[in-house]
């Protein structure tokens, strides 16, 4: 069964919205396994196929525990190559958290990352959770086989 991570930040709770929502789009795809978390250890990240990031911004930047996960995998060399990556986030103005957690996705730790980031401006209304149901659902398919 195909495992996904779905990882977020927990605040104001915005983005954790954002996580709930996209994690029952890719439940709707059958043969995928979807586990939804605010706290994983650099090695629980080897047990997924693709790891999705719930990141608002604060301060222009990603969050501090984050940046800490980075750190750590990459201090234990933590093999994450060419699985799935992918970001989204609650923001207020400029939004740049999740795009700089692809940006480390890719360069540092070669996975296969999926342009661009779900961004939605503070609460998500209905159309908001409707665009996250499908970035789950999009990203539950790719690891999908075809037939
Ligand atoms: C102290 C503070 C700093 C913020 N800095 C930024 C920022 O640099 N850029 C931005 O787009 N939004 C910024 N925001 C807005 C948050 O990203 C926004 O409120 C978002 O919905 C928070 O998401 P959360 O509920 O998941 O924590 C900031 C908010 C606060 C309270």
């Amino acid at each position: 069964m195909a495992k996904i991570l779905i990882l977020y930040y927990r605040r104001t709770g915005n983005t954790q919205k954002m996580a709930r929502a996209a994690a029952e789009g890719a439940r709707t795809i059958s043969g995928v396994e979807v586990e939804v978390k605010y706290y994983a250890t650099p090695e629980e990240l080897t047990n997924f196929d693709a790891i999705i990031i719930g990141i608002p911004t604060y301060h222009h930047d990603m969050t501090v525990d984050m940046k800490k996960l980075f750190e750590e995998a990459a201090v234990k060399n933590i093999d994450l190559k060419d699985k799935i990556g992918a970001a989204f986030g609650s923001y207020g103005w400029s939004g740049e958290a999740p795009r700089l957690v692809l940006e480390i996705m890719k360069h540092k730790f070669g996975m296969d990352v999926i342009e661009s980031p779900l961004l939605i401006k503070y609460t998500p209304d209905q159309a908001g959770l409707e665009k996250c149901r499908k970035f789950g659902r999009e990203i539950a398919e790719r690891l999908i086989p075809k037939a």
